[in-house]
């Protein structure tokens, strides 16, 4: 059962030009706590007509919604950033019942999600235009950002609450209006958090919900229609490619924010209790279902023992259960299948050659939760190295060079996060600008933050979210060229 201090916060229909609406009468979709299976409760299901109307209120609500000053967007968002954490314990646990990950990791996606509104708050104040020194005395050139439109965002069931609001925040500072359209397995946190927008006091039309069992066909409306202007996905690279081609007729601006494939690597100079303290906070968040997760540990030879053993005897810690518990540490996967896929990746690793330190088979829990996983002995041709895990499981490879390993580290078509661990203030340089990815961790396993920029390179996207810069993918920069001066 979920009790919440405030029952108006669990919703059931769409939120669509700041009203409540049914959607498809002979549809609806059924959201399941993954820790047991229980039907949580049933949401309405969007009909085309609903998403196109959804996208017609938002460009009717652009028009006066562009013209508020920055002042009057950022006291909005900081209305709607008050209200999540007064209703954070709430939220907390509608995430928990929904997604599985344990009340302290839900707590803490709250406070994340919340942290990119109050960021963009403060940062609708500073979108700064320039003054550009000009050729001729005869002129003044300058540039001022505006707000690209409307804009579309689509978003995962592995953050239902943050990726929604990093994504929503910079483009309502921006004065953009947005239409976002949740993972329809994780529903329940968007419409609270639609439901609080509505209390904040966020105008009709500038932020709509919409969901739907067939999501193809609203990722469909919402590529295809001109009055979009910008779509933001984050995903697998998979769904990425599929939406960046239907964005191309109507040449729309795209964020990507894909999947990932990170290196873990520790050097023979590390301290290794300290990686491995990074090792179990970024293997196992969110029971290893993020885009940033370690998916590949490269250990130096000389330090592999002793860093396998400690690792191993780390992981033994992790408690796996129904997130509603207060001792559980790591919670179940989103689905039986995602626990069947990531077993397949163990077993083909077992079948050659890998060895199975930890865990290794499905656990008795039920049928969405999987063990922390410790695999050695791994090498490169196995898909626990090559594809995206999304799963707690960690496989260690050894390498003996840094050329060894920075070849290791950049042999994949993803290029999200990286982490390494070292003392040598010469190698971190080196190596840091050879690796093939937008972020970099270094001694330090946990580096999401609203205040620094978050997004890959190579085929885990484009865009970056958060920080200074969060807001360029909902701008457009216009020149200003004055001239017959005299
Ligand atoms: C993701 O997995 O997509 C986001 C992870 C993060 O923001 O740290």
């Amino acid at each position: 059962m979920l009790y919440l201090n405030d029952p108006l916060l669990l919703k059931q229909q769409l939120f669509i030009n700041r009203k409540w609406v049914d959607g498809d009468s002979e549809k609806s979709i059924s959201v399941q706590n993954p820790a047991t299976g229980i039907e949580i409760c049933k949401v309405a299901s969007a009909t085309k007509e609903d998403v196109v109307f959804s996208i017609e209120c938002a460009q009717d609500a652009l028009q006066t919604w562009r013209a508020t000053t920055a002042k009057q967007r950022a006291e909005l968002l900081k209305n709607w950033y008050h209200l999540i954490i007064e209703n954070i314990d709430d939220l907390t646990s509608i995430l928990t019942v929904e997604q599985g990950k344990p009340l302290a990791e839900a707590k803490a996606e709250i406070l994340y999600g919340a942290s990119y509104i109050e960021w963009f708050a403060e940062e609708a104040k500073r979108m700064y235009g320039d003054i550009i020194p000009s050729n001729k005395s005869s002129q003044r050139l300058l540039t001022i950002k505006q707000p690209i439109g409307v804009v579309a965002a689509i978003t995962p069931w592995n953050f239902p609450n943050a990726m929604i609001t990093r994504k929503a925040a910079p483009a309502l500072a921006a004065g953009c209006s947005i239409i976002v359209k949740p993972s329809e397995t994780t529903p329940l946190s968007a419409l609270a958090l639609a439901e609080l927008a509505q209390r904040a006091g966020i105008p009709k039309g500038v932020f709509s919900v919409v969901i739907g069992v067939d999501s193809k066909e609203i990722g469909k409306e919402l590529t295809d229609n001109p009055l979009v202007k910008k779509l933001s996905f984050t995903g697998s690279t998979k769904v990425g490619k599929i939406l960046i081609k239907q964005c191309a007729d109507t040449v729309k601006k795209v964020s990507m924010e894909l999947g990932g494939n990170a290196p873990f690597i520790v050097f023979e100079d590390a301290d290794i209790d300290q990686a491995v303290k990074g090792a179990i906070a970024s293997k196992f968040r969110n029971a290893g279902q993020t885009c940033v997760c370690a998916n590949r540990f490269l250990v130096h030879s000389s330090v592999y023992q002793a860093f396998t053993t400690k690792f191993v005897e780390a992981t033994k810690k992790l408690v796996m259960g129904n997130g509603i518990e207060a001792k559980v540490s790591i919670g179940p996967l989103i689905t039986a299948a995602a626990v069947q896929d990531v077993h397949a990746k163990v077993t083909y690793a077992a079948e050659n050659g890998a060895k199975i330190l930890l865990g290794g088979s499905p656990s008795q829990l039920g049928a969405n939760f999987y063990p922390p996983t410790i695999l050695s002995d791994v090498t490169p041709d196995m898909r626990v190295f090559k594809e995206e895990i999304f799963g707690p499981v960690a496989p260690i490879i050894a390498f003996d060079t840094e050329q060894q390993a920075l070849e290791l580290a950049n042999a994949t078509e993803a290029g999200l996060a990286s982490y390494l661990y070292t003392q040598n203030y010469s190698r971190i340089w080196r190596f840091s600008e050879r690796l093939e990815n937008g972020i970099v961790g270094i001694n330090e396993g946990v580096i999401s933050t609203e205040v620094a920029p978050f997004g890959g390179i190579k085929q885990s996207g484009n865009g970056r979210e958060g920080s200074k810069y969060g807001m360029d993918d909902y701008t457009e920069i216009k020149y200003l060229c004055m001239g017959g001066l005299v």
